[in-house]
């Protein structure tokens, strides 16, 4: 263990897209150092066996159906984990839709997909949990998920760049907004994490050398260690910590995004 098993016990942890990925992995984080978890998403299939391992390391889990894109799925999930767990003092907005596509040939529907996964249903979860937090009145902490897209340049991705980089703002804004309420709002932004479906979609083709090679530390990360950096952000060690965007990419984001890519092939429309 990296951290006390106790750091976060009697914290309830909410995490959007907890059952697969880098959200499967900061929820079994989460759980491993004594927080009760709520972790929700679209397919039930995705959830219930995080839920199981979760419950094995002997902590209290529920998962929920839940679409961000919809508010009224949303408000469902929080009603139900301030009822069952009475609170939740911890959100990581997690969820996240991404895939390449020449910009003139992304479809409108393309573009609101992914603004909606990832701005917008960051802005609902976060408005729901963040007036539970302010009505309860004992604080709360936010991590927000993005990626280096947020501010540094790379082809066939500016849907997820554009909705990661409203994200970040929105990070500072209520970090500054939300600090009279004692609700601390951070950002963590991966680099390159092993056998996840972000690195396969955006990497394609690509051998875990040539990942690993764009990452000054020569590796790619592994899961837990976004989960490690979501318990320190989440916990007392970071109470003087607001409006951050952690890195945990091996330096990668320092050389920029300038990496080589060929066009998806994908037909123009008409
Ligand atoms: P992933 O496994 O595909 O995670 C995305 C999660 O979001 C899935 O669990 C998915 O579950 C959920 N989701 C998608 N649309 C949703 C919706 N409309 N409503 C609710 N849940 C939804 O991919 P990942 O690679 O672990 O990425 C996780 C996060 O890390 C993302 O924010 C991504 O931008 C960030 N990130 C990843 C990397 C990397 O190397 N992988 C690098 C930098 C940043 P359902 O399908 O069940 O809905
Ligand atoms: N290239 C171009 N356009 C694409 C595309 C691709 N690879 N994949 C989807 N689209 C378009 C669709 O054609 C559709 O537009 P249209 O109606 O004009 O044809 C639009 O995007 C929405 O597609 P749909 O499949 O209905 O979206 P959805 O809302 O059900 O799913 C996605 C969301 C598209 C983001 C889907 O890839 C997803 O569920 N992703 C979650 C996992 C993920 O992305 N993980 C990586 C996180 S970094």
């Amino acid at each position: 263990m990296i951290f006390r098993d106790d750091a976060l016990k009697g914290k309830v942890a909410f995490v959007t897209g907890g059952g697969t990925g880098i959200g499967r992995g900061i929820a079994l984080e989460l759980s491993r150092v004594g927080a009760k978890l709520i972790i929700a998403s679209r397919s039930l299939e995705h959830l219930e066996p995080t839920a199981r391992e979760i419950e094995a390391l002997g902590a209290e889990c529920f998962y929920m159906q839940m679409d961000v894109r919809v508010r009224p799925t949303v408000d469902h999930v929080v009603e139900e984990a301030i009822q069952r767990f009475g609170g939740i003092d911890i959100l990581v907005n997690n969820a996240a839709g991404n895939f390449l596509v020449p910009f003139e040939d992304m479809s409108e529907n393309a573009w609101r997909s992914v603004v909606g996964i990832d701005l917008d249903g960051t802005f609902h979860c976060t408005q729901a949990v963040g007036r539970h937090m302010i009505a309860r009145g004992g604080g709360g902490s936010v991590i927000n998920i993005v990626f280096s897209g947020a501010w540094q340049a790379a082809p066939y991705d500016a849907h997820a760049a554009a909705a990661k980089a409203g994200v970040l703002a929105l990070t500072r804004s209520l970090a500054v907004e939300w600090s009279r309420h004692g609700i601390r709002v951070n950002a963590i932004s991966p680099g390159p994490i092993r056998g996840t479906e972000g690195v396969r979609r955006l990497s394609a083709g690509a051998t875990e050398a040539d990942r690993a090679g764009g990452v000054p530390l020569g590796r790619m990360g592994e899961i837990e260690e976004i989960g490690w950096a979501c318990v320190f952000l989440a916990s007392d060690a970071a109470a003087f910590i607001t409006g951050e965007c952690l890195s945990v990419d091996g330096a990668r984001n320092q050389l920029g995004r300038s990496i080589l890519r060929t066009p998806p092939q994908r037909p123009r429309p008409e």
